[in-house]
């Protein structure tokens, strides 16, 4: 039993989107988040960028003494995991790519056409389409990057026209050109316009990486005897911008008031 919380962190918002999953499987679970908000996006920025960054919020949640962290972010998982586990060997770190990777390969055959969508930087890696051959060397993946739709989602920019006409300048014609029948939102910022995106492709399957990641969190943890017990701790969420959209859209994500959220700032470079 551990009652210590688990960091999260993500260049911004799009983490957020593995919390309500994280406590409707694991209510007695705390966390600490850490969105890059100042610094966001990461997207299309270089590795060695995404690299000193990412190190920097690991220190940081390193230093509250996180139980585990979680990189809630599929650009810094697939530019980062390796060596954060290298720096703290002593602490289970979870990336994304890999739980979200099997969950699509498990439900997919050699006749399933499988999309991923993702930054320029999670493509460019090539981990989704590498880890789910991996599964199943027959699975189709097609990938295609998409990086509009972070700053689009940071701004609030959502249940509208223009976040509409940019679901469908990207995927209208990489889904019938593939004939993708199966989306994977390889970026954690996507599941906020989910709802878009299946209203004008209701035939897609979609796969959620942030609610893949949950089962992965509780095997670790059930593995090392780490869940949390009955639990009074809070939950503090961290911004490097504390900014009226953050504020606005952790609301959104979490589904609660201002009032009952614990948001703290804080800047890395100080
Ligand atoms: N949520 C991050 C991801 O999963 C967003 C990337 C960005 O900052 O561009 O990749």
């Amino acid at each position: 039993m551990d009652n210590r919380p688990i960091g999260f962190f993500d260049s911004g918002l799009g983490g957020l989107t593995c919390i309500p999953n994280l406590f409707s499987e694991l209510p007695q679970e705390r966390v600490i988040y850490f969105g890059d908000t100042a610094r966001t996006p990461y997207g299309s920025k270089a590795v060695s960028t995404i690299r000193h960054y990412a190190t920097q919020i690991a220190d940081f949640l390193a230093s509250k003494d996180v139980k585990m962290m979680v990189i809630a972010c599929n650009t810094i998982t697939a530019t980062c995991l390796d060596e954060l586990r290298q720096r703290f060997p002593d602490i289970p770190i979870v990336g994304i790519i890999k739980p979200a990777a099997v969950k699509a390969a498990s439900c997919c055959d050699e006749f399933s056409r499988i999309g991923v969508i993702a930054t320029k930087v999670t493509i460019a890696s090539d981990d989704y389409n590498r880890m789910i051959k991996e599964q199943n060397p027959q699975l189709k993946v097609f990938s295609k990057a998409t990086p509009a739709f972070v700053p689009l989602i940071e701004e609030g920019i959502i249940d509208n026209d223009i976040m509409n006409l940019t679901i469908k300048y990207y995927l209208d014609d990489f889904i019938k050109e593939n004939s993708i029948d199966t989306l994977v939102l390889g970026c954690t910022h996507y599941p906020i316009i989910r709802k878009n995106i299946q209203n004008i492709y209701p035939q897609l399957r979609i796969i959620n990486p942030s609610y893949e990641i949950i089962s992965r969190i509780k095997d670790i943890l059930t593995e090392k005897d780490m869940l949390a017990a009955e639990n009074d701790r809070e939950n503090i969420f961290y911004a490097s911008d504390l900014s009226e959209n953050f504020v606005n859209m952790i609301q959104k994500v979490l589904e609660t008031e201002k009032s009952d959220l614990i948001l703290k700032f804080k800047n890395l470079d100080l």
